[in-house]
């Protein structure tokens, strides 16, 4: 294995892509006319998803040069060594395991790594965690005054928030309506305030989640919200105000997941009841881990169990499928195609499934966090641009907000549609409103006719011949007209089941994992948020009245911290 990235702009392919590029002329209109086979040609499956990567600006020579452009820079290679537990960290010196989570129980051979019998502690934990869930939902685990948990609360931030809140959102119908989970991220202390303000602390179960448990934000909260609890269950009368009540409080009412178990203990809490993963699990990959806790208390180890078995399909899909029809691969290409060739700064991501609603913030970490980056792995500076502003809202509220933009403006936006055969929720419109919609329509499937309509629109557009036919007057022919060749994939399942789930997130692992690839980045280090959490710390002072910090700080910051205490 090479230590130093291929310089991808290097490569033969590179410089065949830019011949292609050179004379490269999007059609999608032309191409469907003249092509009857495209949509099946470039439509592929994994897992239980359909993936219509037809609709993208892109032919077949496109996609042989971007599987040629793979290869050169050994895509293949690296998909091994990730998956084999190689430090393709290398800026922290670490495998990168996050597939290991999900390996089938049972694979052969075992996965050992730097000595560490992977298989073996990934479902020790597991089991804990399995364990755990089943004693809360229950009723087995209760509070100090007995009574069962009726709300859970994470705490985290980053990856230890932003995948277990996604999931628990896209997975609600498979929750129970006794056992509800809440989720604490900002260190704004309206968000404990306001996510706290009606529980009953009799009842109420915190799990701090944080990989390095070192992090200000989480670990604020998560003193507030110790402090919280003492407070309301000695009002009520629970405990008494003493040390020892107060302890056995904290024992009865949090755990944690971390890989810091001592910085755990050090916090109050029983060690047993802390559940571990590993630093090859980066935090933005790390929903599969032990800090999806809550949501094995949410929806049973089960479903859990069945998420996993989700993203397991997709790696195995990832691992072994040729690069011609591996679908991480090819939509990771894609982007690399939309980035480097055509000029995108932008991907936006558009699930037609209100369940889905933190599925884009979930992704701009995930693709944002790992691609952000202007040095590769050896330190180099990149050779061509990288990483993407993902970004997004489910369908069909975006219709009537931005997608102006991505229909007439006059940026190339690749989208990413995704929608699900059969509804969480079914309903008719038994009245309809005696035009468009009939007497009885089923709703789910109008939201689906704009999902198909949508991707039309965009692909096709219409022309002004076809505006001017409609009897528009000549004056608004131009701003009525639409281009058209504007790229989309469309992913279809047949419904958003705790399987199909994993396998979206899988996928887009994978996806972003093939453009660090040929961008030769460091997809799993974050150094880049650093800087702002030193700053954070040495403004802090200034910022409650120490005038020497304050004199230290810039002209504009300290003006703005003036500001502030002024007006305090
Ligand atoms: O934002 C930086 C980061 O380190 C993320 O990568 C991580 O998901 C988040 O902070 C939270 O970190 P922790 O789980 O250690 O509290």
């Amino acid at each position: 294995m090479t230590t130093s990235p291929v310089d991808a702009t290097t490569t033969p392919a590179w410089g065949e892509l830019l011949r292609h590029h050179q004379e490269f002329r999007g059609d999608l209109r032309g191409w469907f006319a003249t092509d009857p086979g495209r949509a099946e040609r470039f439509s592929h499956t994994t897992g239980d998803l359909l993936v219509d990567l037809s609709k993208n600006l892109a032919t077949d020579e496109t996609f042989e040069l971007l599987v040629r452009l793979a290869r050169e820079v050994n895509l293949p290679d690296r998909i091994e060594a990730m998956f084999t537990g190689e430090h393709i960290n290398v800026t922290e010196d670490r495998a990168v395991l996050h597939t290991a989570l999900r390996r089938a129980p049972g694979t052969e051979p075992p996965l050992v790594v730097d000595g560490q019998e992977i298989d073996v502690d990934v479902a020790r934990e597991l089991e804990k965690v399995a364990a755990f869930a089943e004693q809360v939902r229950s009723g087995e685990w209760s509070g100090v005054t007995g009574k069962p948990v009726r709300t859970v609360v994470n705490i985290g931030i980053g990856g230890s928030d932003l995948g277990p809140v996604m999931v628990y959102e896209a997975l609600k119908p498979y929750g129970r309506e006794d056992l509800e989970v809440r989720f604490v991220s900002n260190i704004d202390p309206t968000d404990l305030a306001q996510k706290t303000a009606d529980l009953d602390p009799e009842t109420t179960l915190f799990i701090v989640a944080s990989k390095t448990f070192g992090t200000l934000e989480t670990l604020t909260n998560a003193r507030m919200a110790r402090a919280w609890l003492w407070d309301r269950l000695h009002a009520v009368g629970a405990i008494e105000d003493d040390h020892d009540a107060q302890q056995a409080a904290v024992r009865a009412h949090f755990v944690a997941v971390s890989t810091a178990l001592d910085k755990v203990e050090a916090f109050g809490i029983d060690p047993a009841n802390a559940f571990g993963f590993w630093d090859w699990v980066g935090g933005r990959y790390s929903v599969d881990s032990a800090i999806g806790t809550s949501l094995a208390v949410a929806f049973g180890p089960d479903v859990f169990r069945e998420l996993l078995s989700g993203f397991r399909a997709v790696d195995e899909h990832f691992r072994s499928t040729p690069l011609e029809q591996n679908v991480p691969a090819l939509m990771g290409l894609l982007n690399v195609w939309y980035t480097n060739f055509l000029g995108a700064h932008t991907h936006a991501v558009l699930p037609y499934a209100q369940q889905l609603h933190r599925f884009p913030a979930y992704l701009q970490q995930l693709t944002m966090e790992s691609n952000g980056k202007s040095v590769r792995w050896d330190g180099s500076p990149v050779t061509t641009q990288t990483g993407e502003v993902f970004w997004g809202e489910p369908g069909t509220n975006g219709q009537h907000a931005f997608y102006q933009l991505i229909h007439q403006g006059t940026r190339t936006i690749p989208a990413d549609f995704i929608a699900f055969a059969t509804p969480a929720y079914p309903l008719t419109d038994d009245a309809g409103d005696g035009k468009a919609v009939a007497a009885g329509a089923d709703v789910h499937e109008l939201f689906l006719a704009n999902f198909f309509a949508q991707t039309k629109a965009l692909a096709f557009g219409k022309t002004a011949d076809e505006v001017r036919a409609e009897g528009t007057a000549e004056e608004l022919v131009s701003a009525r007209t639409f281009s058209g060749n504007r790229p989309t994939t469309s992913i279809m399942a047949p419904a958003l089941t705790p399987s199909v789930l994993g396998q979206l997130v899988a996928l887009y692992e994978h996806i972003t994992f093939v453009e660090g690839v040929v961008w030769g980045i460091d997809s799993f280090d974050q150094w880049g948020v650093e800087l702002g959490k030193k700053l954070a710390l040495e403004v802090a002072p200034a910022v409650s009245g120490d005038d020497a910090a304050l004199a230290d700080q810039d002209a504009s910051t300290r003006r703005l911290v003036e500001y502030y205490r002024a007006h305090r």
